[in-house]
């Protein structure tokens, strides 16, 4: 047997049509662009305007800056290694990778916990909400993501981390993940193969416990009573449940499921890689009108009427004389 150490890992890509590559290479760069610009839009509306100063609008403003690290650990290198022939990714970068999409992902599942929790307490203790979420309380909701994210990726990078990879090294998707990394070592990891399930299955179903509990106590207050507000607060609901669902779906799939193929696991990870992290914004902000009002206060301080369509145009160089 050859024992001398991978040094190197070998992605096989989003896919393997030569033809198709460019044309991915400018929707995925695209989309890339729409995540960034969306998600610091988020951010600068919540922090420039004072009105949205409340634990809600700062917990989504925390989820648009996780869903840029969800978006940047991983797709720049995949829309960069679309156009070289021979993708490869050194073992500590395929490291690094491992534990962002685990610290991220983590981080994202407990925020939406956060984010529920936020809601409940609005919809179900609404004269207490003062004085529950108070702002230590809103700053633990903000660390507690990341807190959980780290001990959740030490842990599986711990089982991970002294594997000896000694000769396949071909990841088949555009990432390192663990599941693909682990079967390409050495030694029998049909142990470690369950211990890394076990962990990532328990923190995506306990959080999704959680959010199914958070959310049927809140649908059920929201049918019993039927004001105005309520109307309001149902389309709030709708907006995090589809989150959830979007988010939620292909991680248990790819981890609690241990059956699926390969193949589908590199389509869902497209998923809450690219999809979860641009829908949020399209989410939050088109069906929120304070949101909106937000946004458009913003564009008329920093832009005069026209000035947009006009650099637009500039920009597609449609300007004519
Ligand atoms: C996250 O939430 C905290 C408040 O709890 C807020 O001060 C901070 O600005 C938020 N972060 C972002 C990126 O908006």
């Amino acid at each position: 047997m050859n024992h001398s150490r991978v040094t190197e890992f070998v992605l096989l890509g989003l896919s393997s049509s030569k033809e198709l590559q460019p044309l991915l290479f400018l929707v995925f760069s695209l989309l890339y662009l729409a995540i960034l610009l969306g998600n610091f839009l988020i951010i600068l509306t919540v922090t420039s305007d004072s009105r949205l100063h409340t634990p809600m609008y700062f917990l989504l403003a925390n989820l648009s800056f996780i869903d840029m690290c969800v978006a940047s650990f991983a797709t720049p290198k995949m829309i960069a290694d679309l156009l070289v022939e021979r993708k490869t990714i050194s073992f500590e970068a395929c490291l690094t990778q491992i534990f962002c999409v685990h610290l991220f992902a983590g981080g994202e599942m407990v925020i939406l916990v956060s984010m529920a929790f936020d809601r409940y307490v609005a919809i179900c203790k609404p004269l207490h909400y003062m004085t529950i979420m108070s702002r230590r309380v809103c700053i633990i909701l903000v660390l507690l993501p990341w807190s959980v994210g780290l001990v959740h990726t030490t842990s599986q990078l711990a089982f991970t981390v002294n594997l000896p990879f000694c000769g396949p090294n071909q990841v088949d998707s555009f990432f390192c993940d663990l599941p693909l990394v682990t079967k390409l070592a050495c030694v029998d990891t049909y142990v470690i193969s369950l211990l890394i399930v076990a962990d990532s299955g328990f923190l995506t179903l306990s959080s999704f416990l959680l959010l199914v509990v958070s959310y049927t106590m809140i649908l059920i207050t929201v049918r019993s009573r039927s004001s105005a507000s309520m109307a309001k607060a149902r389309s709030t609901l709708t907006a995090h449940i589809t989150v959830v669902i979007l988010f939620f779906g292909p991680c248990i799939f790819i981890y609690v499921w241990p059956f699926s193929g390969y193949s589908v696991d590199k389509v869902l990870a497209v998923f809450y890689t690219i999809f979860t992290p641009i829908l949020n914004p399209v989410i939050y902000t088109l069906r929120n009108k304070e949101m909106k009002a937000a946004m458009s206060k913003l564009k008329s301080r920093y832009l005069k009427p026209g000035q947009v369509s006009a650099v637009i145009r500039n920009a597609l160089f449609l300007e004519t004389k």
